[in-house]
């Protein structure tokens, strides 16, 4: 599965790009909203940070301004994707931008029968909301795996991108019913990332190794050694 951060920051995405673990982004325009500066500004820094697909979100409520604000959007940068919102303008304008090779990322989706008319659309991206979901006592993971299991048999070109993520266990069950993608806020990765098993961990790695400083000398010995060679 890969991960997309979920985010209009260009500092989060800075902060998180670094770990190496991005394959995407996606924004919407409440993400875009919080912050200061020109949307097109943040959403080709974003492009360029993750280096991958990057989704950028029309506004408009009829087609007709949707494909306009899509082929405009798809105009930033080579990584845009253009989110459009489930709806029968957002399908027709999905049909016509990726009729004209523009990839759409189909947003707002909260069913297997939506998730089925989006990738008959051509939507490239399916994002199906978790915490929303959940927000209302429905299953999320049973509606997710009832989206991958209806799109599976026919629909390769179609990825599920599992969105709405709220905590590290969503990002686990997108994982585990067999997702493409799982877009990630900032907070949540960063909640992925920490565990004090691991913490105390490297501490004590740590503090067992420098009791031997004769082996943390010869480990800095080691390194310069190999330093001086790879200088020639
Ligand atoms: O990309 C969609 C995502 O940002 C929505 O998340 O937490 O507002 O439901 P949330």
């Amino acid at each position: 599965m890969k991960l997309f951060i979920d985010t209009g920051s260009v500092a989060e995405v800075e902060e998180i790009a670094a770990w190496g673990v991005l394959s995407g982004a996606t924004t919407n325009p409440s993400l875009l909203a919080k912050e200061q500066g020109s949307p097109g500004d943040i959403i080709r820094r974003i492009c360029e940070l993750v280096d991958g697909p990057t989704s950028a979100e029309v506004v408009s409520d009829d087609a007709r301004g949707m494909v306009a604000e899509g082929r405009a959007l798809a105009g930033l940068h080579e990584h845009v994707v253009v989110k459009t919102p489930f709806s029968k303008a957002g399908l027709a304008a999905c049909r016509e931008l990726s009729s004209d090779g523009i990839r759409v990322n189909m947003t707002l989706v909260f069913s297997a029968n939506q998730a089925l008319l989006a990738a008959e659309a051509g939507a490239a991206y399916i994002s199906c909301f978790m915490g929303r979901l959940d927000d209302i006592s429905i299953d999320s993971a049973q509606v997710l795996a009832e989206v991958v299991g209806a799109l599976a048999p026919s629909y390769s070109d179609s990825q599920v991108l599992a969105a709405s993520l709220r905590h590290p266990g969503h990002v686990v069950q997108a994982a585990q019913i067999g997702c493409e993608v799982a877009t990630v806020p900032a907070k949540v990765l960063r909640q992925m990332l920490e565990h004090p098993l691991t913490t105390a961990g490297i501490e004590r790695f740590k503090a067992d190794w420098q009791a031997r400083p004769e082996f943390a000398e010869w480990l800095s010995g080691l390194v310069a050694g190999r330093q001086a060679v790879a200088a020639g």
